[in-house]
């Protein structure tokens, strides 16, 4: 059994508003509020970096559940924007908490499906050898991605958010998660360089393409739809529940308008769905651990609360989990 034991959630201080973007691009609040429901998103300040985001957040998970670096047996970071391309950001992280010589890796690539991904890579750990595992979602998208492409750049922001899971009871439990992977579509949502393909040189600096992110934007919505809304009831129908029997939702923070066409296809009204995306945009495969870490904390989730969970992004990737308090 894989439980969770402590929560936590970290946003730079920096916030940046639709009225600040429409000074820098052709770009209006009323454009990107009503596309999207993003009102500002955290950009992480210059001395910050995605370890430390990273670290932030887990040790507000850590303490949180009553712990000291000491007691993890293991790191699992996911994110798309690592904090070098090699070693991974979970290296990093373990030496800045200070925590022993554990196993830690990076679940890398995975857009904003990672955090789920990693929790149900988490969950078969512990089944496997009993140990407390963090698992942390990050991303610092504003300094990777292009700030001069006003399709792509006003729907991120950088943030963090993390559990610590282990086999006692604690918080709450996971009681299931589902995943899947549709590769064909690999091209839809893709940075056009950095890796073997298309390493960064000076051909891609000349070109731009070091740090564009090609989107198709109506794709990418259709299937973010279909896609959580699926896994969702995939979780359900494994454990014989239905969605009259979820208290909350915690859906991928990437558009209010995706949010709300999930939340129709699953049959759920506005109190039973979490949106914090207005507060702080896309922040990738840190939004799902982050909300949960906001969810609990203002006491949106009580004790006895069944909880879904459900993200998707690059890949495509998609997954979802259950989680009961
Ligand atoms: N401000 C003003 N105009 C803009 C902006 C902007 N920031 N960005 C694009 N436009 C323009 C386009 O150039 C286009 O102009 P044109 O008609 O002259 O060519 C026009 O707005 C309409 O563009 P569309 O792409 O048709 O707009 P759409 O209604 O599809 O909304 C959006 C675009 C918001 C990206 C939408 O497709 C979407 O939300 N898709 C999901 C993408 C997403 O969430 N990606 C995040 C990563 S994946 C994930 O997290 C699930």
């Amino acid at each position: 059994m894989a439980h969770i034991l402590g929560f936590g959630g970290y946003a730079p201080q920096r916030v940046i508003t639709n009225h600040d973007w429409a000074r820098w691009v052709d770009t209006t609040d009323e454009w990107i509020t009503q596309r999207t429901g993003i009102k500002r998103r955290r950009y992480a300040a210059e001395d910050e970096s995605t370890m430390s985001l990273a670290a932030a957040a887990a040790e507000v998970a850590i303490k949180d559940a009553g712990l000291t670096p000491d007691d993890i047996d293991e790191i699992i970071v996911a994110t798309d924007t690592p904090e070098a391309m090699t070693p991974d950001t979970a290296a990093f992280v373990q030496y800045q908490l200070g925590c022993r010589e554990i196993p830690a890796f990076d679940l890398g690539g995975s857009g904003c499906a990672g955090f789920i991904q990693a929790v149900d890579v988490a969950k078969s750990r512990i089944a496997v050898e009993p140990k407390r595992i963090l698992v942390v979602g990050v991303e610092l998208i504003s300094r990777m991605i292009s700030q001069e492409d006003r399709a792509t750049a006003v729907l991120f922001g950088d943030g963090a958010g993390a559990i610590v899971m282990g086999p006692e009871p604690g918080r709450a439990e996971v009681l299931t998660a589902v995943s899947g992977t549709d590769g064909g579509s690999a091209e839809i949502l893709t940075l056009a360089a950095g890796g073997t393909r298309r390493p960064f040189n000076e051909a891609s600096l000349m070109s731009g393409d070091y740090n564009r992110l090609v989107m198709d934007g109506r794709k990418v919505f259709v299937e973010a739809v279909r896609r959580m809304s699926e896994s969702s009831v995939e979780v359900l129908r494994k454990l014989g529940r239905s969605v009259s029997d979820v208290a909350l939702v915690i859906p991928h923070q990437a558009n209010k308008r995706i949010i709300d066409a999930v939340a129709k296809k699953l049959g759920l009204e506005e109190e039973r769905v979490f949106v914090n995306v207005q507060e702080y945009g896309n922040t990738g495969s840190a939004t799902v651990p982050f909300a949960l870490w906001e969810a609990v904390r203002d006491r949106r989730i009580k004790e006895g609360d069944f909880v879904v969970l459900t993200a998707f992004g690059a890949g495509f990737h998609w997954a979802a989990a259950a989680v009961q308090f």
